[in-house]
Formats: C-alpha cells, structure tokens, sequence
C-alpha cells in the first residue's frame, strides 16, 4: 500500500500563522503537524509515502521530512501549482501510485486511534474505497455523511442543514481507479476538485465502504481546531 499525505492548499484560517510558513508545519504538541499523519502511515508498515504541497513552502516541506531516513521511509514530493483542491492534489499521486491501493491522509487531520482495523477490512473487502467517519458536535464544517442502516447514502460538503453528525475525515484508502473518477470532475462552487464528488461518485455505484473513527479526532485548520489538536495531543483534553 502507498501513502499519501496532502499538505497544499492556502491555509488562509490560519492568517497571518501561515503568511511565511505552510499549515502543515505549524507545532502540533511538540511536533510539526505533518509528523502526526506521517507517523499514522508508517504505523501501517507503509514505507513509500507521496507529499503534496504548495511551491511557496515546497523548500521548507523537504527540509523537514527530507529523502524520510530518518523516518525509516522513503519520501517523494509533488508540487501542487495552486490550490485546487483535495481532488486536484490526490491526482497528481496517479504515477507515484501506480497499480497499488493507497491510504490517502489530510496534513492537517489529527487523531488518536491506529488504521490498521480499516486497512485490514479494506484490503480483505476488496472494497474500491473506504472513508472513515466521525460523530461531532459541529458537522456543518465538514463533509456530512448520511448514513442509514449503517450505509453511507450521500455527503454533503459544508451543508448548511446536516443530515447528521458524522463527520467524513480526511481518511481515505482508494484503489487506483481513483484517478478515473478525478477525471471526470467539474470544479465545485468554490472552485475546487472535491474529495466528495469522489465519494458520492463510489456511492453511486454502490462501492463506497465507511467506517466508524475511534479515539478523537480533529482538524487543525482554524485557531480553534488547531488550540484542540494541540490539547488532545497533549492528554489534557483526552
Ligand atoms: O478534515 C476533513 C474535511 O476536509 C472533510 O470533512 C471535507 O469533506 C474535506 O473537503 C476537507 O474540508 P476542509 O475545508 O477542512 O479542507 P481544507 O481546504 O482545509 O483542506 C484540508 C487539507 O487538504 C489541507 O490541510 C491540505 C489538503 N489540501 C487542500 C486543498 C484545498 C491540498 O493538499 N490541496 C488543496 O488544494
């Protein structure tokens, strides 16, 4: 299985923090934030690991995780021209992959629990993809599932009305054919590949697994986001 970690995109809630530094790198308990995700992959085994970021901090990115000795991994890098979204950078992975299945992390997804109950169950299921998702108190920021038996039957991206508290993360094990379905997106509203016309593509056809998320989890995408990574990594808030 590849690794991906995606850690583009402006990072403008987090002005004037990311006005000389990318999101990614901002400290997350004593750690830059991209160290969490990254660890969650190499807790998997998954040694090969692609990181998507802007040109402005490409520099900073790979003085920090470098040719990834250090991690007992081996790392490649891929420049995002602009930030066009969660979809637009997972495509730029197509060559890295290959004919591999990924696990696919947002840079700025913090949490507790290991992957490696999902990873187990989406590699048996021969499943094309599998989303992890996550009851919270404030869905309306996110991509809300609506789950009925247990099925993930649609998400909304932002909805102004949630159908439901659960959260899609920015977890995703994909099958290559991931790269058709980037394909044949249109930008959305805000001008962005989403991730979730991906999913509700996989709906469509009847192959979109979830799982539920244990432990916490969070962004760190605003201040507020980013104070409780910062506790939650910590314990005190655990
Ligand atoms: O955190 C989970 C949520 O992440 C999901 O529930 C949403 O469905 C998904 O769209 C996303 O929402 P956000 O609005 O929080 O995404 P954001 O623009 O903050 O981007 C999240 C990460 O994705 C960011 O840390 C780096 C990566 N990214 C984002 C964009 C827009 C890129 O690598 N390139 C990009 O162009």
């Amino acid at each position: 299985m590849k690794g991906i970690l995606l850690a583009g995109g402006t990072g403008s809630r987090l002005h004037p923090l990311t006005k000389v530094t990318n999101k990614h790198l901002l400290p997350v308990g004593r750690e830059p934030m991209i160290h969490h995700p990254l660890k969650k992959l190499l807790a998997l085994g998954i040694q090969d690991i692609l990181v998507v970021t802007g040109l402005e901090h490409m520099g900073e990115v790979v003085n920090l995780l470098g040719s990834g000795r250090a991690f007992g991994c081996r790392i490649t890098y891929r420049v995002q021209d602009e930030a066009g979204g969660i979809a637009q950078a997972l495509g730029l992975a197509e060559g890295f992959v290959g004919a591999d299945p990924m696990l696919v992390l947002l840079g700025d997804n913090i949490f507790q629990s290991s992957l490696h109950a999902a990873q187990h169950r989406f590699l048996e299921s021969g499943a094309e993809a599998l989303v992890l998702v996550k009851d919270v108190p404030d869905p309306a920021r996110y991509g809300v599932a609506e789950v009925r038996d247990g099925v993930v039957t649609g998400i909304e991206e932002k909805p102004a009305h949630p159908r439901s508290s659960f959260a899609v993360t920015g977890i995703y094990f994909y099958s290559p054919g991931v790269f058709h379905i980037i394909r044949t997106l249109k930008p959305s509203g805000r001008g962005e590949l989403e991730i979730t016309d991906v999913n509700n593509e996989y709906i469509r056809r009847g192959t979109l697994q979830s799982a539920v998320l244990d432990g916490w989890w969070t962004d760190a995408g605003t201040f507020e986001s980013l104070a409780l990574a910062n506790q939650l990594i910590s314990g005190v808030t655990a």
